[in-house]
């Protein structure tokens, strides 16, 4: 078992020369039992790039996340991760070959402190657990709030304190792919921004790649690239600067 670098990075396997993607979504197809949920969905994401999915409530957006995590199995397509085929890996896998998955719901442990929870996280470092237990500094300049709060109940914090724990958590395996389940969905807006911009941090300082499913506009402009999902199937894409108000006023519920 070889030791990581001490800076922190993620060392690329045999790199795909081909492609800068971190994430290939090809034709992909799932089901919950004889439904048919997803239909024929193509996406990537560009290494170091946010890409966000849009689309309104029963689309299909979560179903995406849990397959690319592992959560659910594709009767058709293939996921690639740096260019590696993960379509039949475990979710456990995953998370060891880069994937750091926020759900939506956020689920921390309540019943654990802020520190436990973020301990928890290491699980996913390549290689199996970090010989420290120590909180990496970077963590708390994101997440100021948490570095007050590390003794304290995880079920005890705010929505917003959760769900940045939440995200906090995904990066201590630090991940070069985090997949961001609607991380604003029932937070007050003034944390809403607090959570965007330590999310475009995380873009810009550490080359992490994210892809996000988020219904507010302010965050989705964030984004490089849109997907705008119905019925299950990619109907629209683009730069996210050029996200007319037609497509806003079809996929987001604003
Ligand atoms: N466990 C399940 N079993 C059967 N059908 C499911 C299951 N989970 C979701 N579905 C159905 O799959 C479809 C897609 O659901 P999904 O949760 O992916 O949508 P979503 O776009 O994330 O919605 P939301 O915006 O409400 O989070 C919906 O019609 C939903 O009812
Ligand atoms: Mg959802």
């Amino acid at each position: 078992m070889s030791m990581n670098p001490t800076n922190g990075a993620v060392a690329f396997e045999s790199p795909n020369m081909a492609s800068q993607q971190m994430l290939e979504i090809s034709d992909l197809n799932v089901y919950y039992g004889e439904s048919h949920i997803l239909r024929n969905v193509d996406m990537s994401v560009e290494a170091g790039k946010m890409v966000c999915l849009i689309g309104r409530n029963g689309v299909g957006k979560t179903t995406l996340l849990k397959t690319v995590m592992g959560l659910l199995m594709p009767r058709r397509g293939s996921i690639r991760l740096g260019g590696q085929l993960i379509t039949t890996k475990t979710p456990d896998q995953r998370a060891r070959l880069g994937i750091g998955y926020v759900p939506q719901g956020r689920e921390i442990i309540p019943r654990l402190t802020v520190k436990e929870n973020l301990i928890l996280g290491l699980e996913a470092r390549p290689g199996g657990v970090a010989k420290s237990q120590e909180i990496p500094d970077e963590i708390f300049e994101l997440f100021p709030v948490l570095k007050t709060m590390v003794s304290r109940m995880g079920g005890d914090l705010s929505g917003g304190q959760q769900q940045q724990l939440a995200i906090a958590r995904a990066l201590m395996g630090r991940p070069r792919l985090l997949v961001l389940d609607e991380p604003t969905e029932g937070i007050q807006p003034s944390i809403i921004l607090e959570i965007e911009s330590a999310v475009q941090r995380i873009v810009r300082e550490t080359g992490i790649s994210v892809l996000l499913v988020e219904q507010h506009l302010h965050f989705v402009r964030k984004a490089d690239w849109y997907y705008a999902m119905q019925k299950g199937g990619i109907v629209a894409q683009g730069p996210t600067r050029e996200l007319s108000n037609d497509v806003i006023q079809r996929f987001l519920a604003v």
